[in-house]
C-alpha cells in the first residue's frame, strides 16, 4: 500500500516498513484493511479504524484514508 500511495504523490512518514514500529500508522475511514503488520494488537486490528499501511493491504476494492 505504501508503494502505491508513494506513486500517487502522498508522502507516507516510513521506518521499519515491516509492521513493527507503527510510524506509518494511518486512519482508516472506510473499508477493510488487511492487517499484516506486528504492531495493532488483534483488537485494534478488527478495530478497522488503523492500519500500517508499509505492509498491510485492502480487504475491499476501495479502501479510503485519512491522510
Ligand atoms: S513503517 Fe514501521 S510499521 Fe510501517
Amino acid at each position: 500500500m505504501a508503494r502505491a500511495l508513494e506513486n500517487a504523490g502522498v508522502v507516507l512518514a516510513t521506518s521499519c516498513e515491516q509492521g513493527v514500529c507503527g510510524t506509518c500508522l494511518t486512519r482508516v475511514l472506510d473499508g477493510v484493511p488487511d492487517h499484516r503488520d506486528l504492531y495493532l494488537t488483534p483488537e485494534e486490528q478488527a478495530a478497522n479504524d488503523q492500519f500500517t499501511p508499509c505492509c498491510s493491504r485492502s480487504k475491499t476494492r476501495l479502501l479510503v484514508l485519512d491522510l
